[in-house]
């Protein structure tokens, strides 16, 4: 089995380009079964979630390759396969293909994608959504079956704006005859990252990026080129690993008002942040300062993809810091494996009190979810000695090589196969 293995205590200092956003590569993906003709995406991030979205893009007949950083879709014929259990299994936001599946096909069946490691992520929203544009759903043992013979263009209101939902429905509505309406739309820069897609391939989305969205269908959409936004919680990720280890790091490629969310708090904690077009640049020295609350919400608030790589960063601040998860139940498994290390955290429910301590201890832990692994990787590389992160193959769900990210900057991490 893989290990991560971090020597920390090393300030980092560097110059670094940020990935393409996962968050906006997977919806966009799934949204090339619009068109017949292909789709360059370009610089699309090698990641195990885009790996699963792209075995369920072939699975339903796609053609899917890279050439260089370049994927090439095609969705000539759409195959109306099952997408089975063991599909969603490994990609729990799967579910928002139905919606391009059958805007296209106008029949879709999927297995449910079941619950994860940060909560339950039920789908009421989605399957309501698609109802209200007509759709027949029923549950047949765990497989969702979609019916869109009568589906037609409609209203919908979200009683939350769930993220995945609202990307759902945008694609669900690309080719209906006539306006779909999103209120209540989630608002992330993803979002506008879709809608600009299906605009690129002829479709009429506007509104993105508020809070009402009207996609007016068209009858046919056609392929093209496009580059997906840069990913704002990978370099969050590596703003916040700066501010805990010190040092000076430029981060190259970013669009900073994605992540002003991120960077004020980062001030808060005594960073010092200065931005110059697609650039930010960290300084960071000594201990950070605690926050007296930090609450995670939709955006353009506190993003909850960067709550736990707050944490680790807090736990070592000069005093007791708050931090409130109010978009999923169960996002602080990995505090178990923070304590292991020598911080001092209590949960209780969704609120964890982070009472920071002068320094960590390197230990041996295990990465059981995608950002609480790299909150692990953040307080590893700040604290005393050697940590074995075991296992890290959430990790490699959203970071491209978090070992080749860190140690361009200074930070000493490697990755190990070894047996032992
Ligand atoms: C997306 C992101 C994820 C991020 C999240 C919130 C992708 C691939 N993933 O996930 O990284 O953490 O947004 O910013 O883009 N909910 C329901 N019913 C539904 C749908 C959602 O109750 O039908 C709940 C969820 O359980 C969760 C909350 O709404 O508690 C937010 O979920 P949502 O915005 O849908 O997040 P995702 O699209 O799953």
């Amino acid at each position: 089995m893989q290990k991560l293995i971090i020597d920390g205590g090393t300030p980092l200092y560097g110059e670094i380009p940020v990935q393409t956003a996962k968050n906006a590569a997977l919806p966009i993906i799934a949204a090339c079964i619009l068109t017949a003709e292909p789709v360059v995406i370009e610089r699309c991030p090698r990641l195990k979630d885009i790996d699963a979205m792209l075995d369920i893009m072939r699975h339903l007949g796609c053609s899917c390759e890279f050439v260089g950083d370049d994927l090439t879709v095609c969705c000539n014929d759409v195959a109306l396969n099952v997408i089975d259990a063991e599909l969603t299994g490994k990609l729990r936001s799967s579910i928002f293909i139905l919606g391009a599946i059958l805007s296209r096909c106008r029949k879709a069946y999927i297995s449910h994608p079941g619950g994860c490691e940060i909560g339950l992520r039920p789908i009421d929203l989605h399957i309501s959504g698609l109802k209200s544009l007509s759709v027949d759903i029923e549950d047949d043992c765990g497989v969702i079956c979609c019916d869109g013979k009568n589906m037609r263009s409609g209203i919908i209101n979200l009683d939350f704006a769930s993220v995945g939902a609202t990307e759902n429905l945008m694609m669900a509505g690309a080719l209906l005859d006539g306006e779909t309406v999103i209120v209540n739309a989630a608002r992330e820069p993803e979002i506008v990252d879709l809608a600009a897609f299906i605009n690129a391939m002829g479709g009429k989305v506007s509104g993105a990026g508020g809070s009402i969205i009207r996609v007016v269908g068209v009858k046919k959409l056609h392929g093209c080129r496009f580059r997906p936004m840069p990913d704002r919680i990978c370099a969050g990720s590596v703003l916040a690993a700066v501010t805990a280890t010190g040092g000076a790091v430029t981060v190259r490629g970013v669009v900073p008002e994605h992540i002003f969310g991120i960077t004020e708090k980062l001030k808060h904690i005594g960073a010092k942040i200065s931005v110059r077009g697609d650039t930010v640049r960290i300084n960071a020295d000594g201990r950070p300062k605690p926050l007296r609350k930090l609450e995670t919400n939709v955006y353009p608030a506190f993003p909850t993809d960067m709550q736990p790589q707050f944490c680790a960063v807090l736990a070592r601040a000069s005093g007791s810091s708050v931090i409130v998860e109010n978009l999923f139940e169960n996002r602080f498994g990995y505090t178990s494996e923070l304590l292991k290390m020598g911080a001092s955290i209590t949960v209780r429910d969704r609120i964890a009190v982070v009472n920071g301590v002068s320094a960590l201890h390197g230990a041996s832990v295990r990465a059981c979810d995608l950002r609480g692994g790299a909150a692990l990787v953040i307080a590893a590389l700040s604290a005393e000695g050697r940590s074995v992160i075991h296992d890290p193959k959430h990790i490699d769900r959203g970071y491209e090589s978090i070992e080749t990210l860190f140690s361009a900057i200074g930070g000493k991490i490697r990755r190990s196969s070894d047996a032992n």
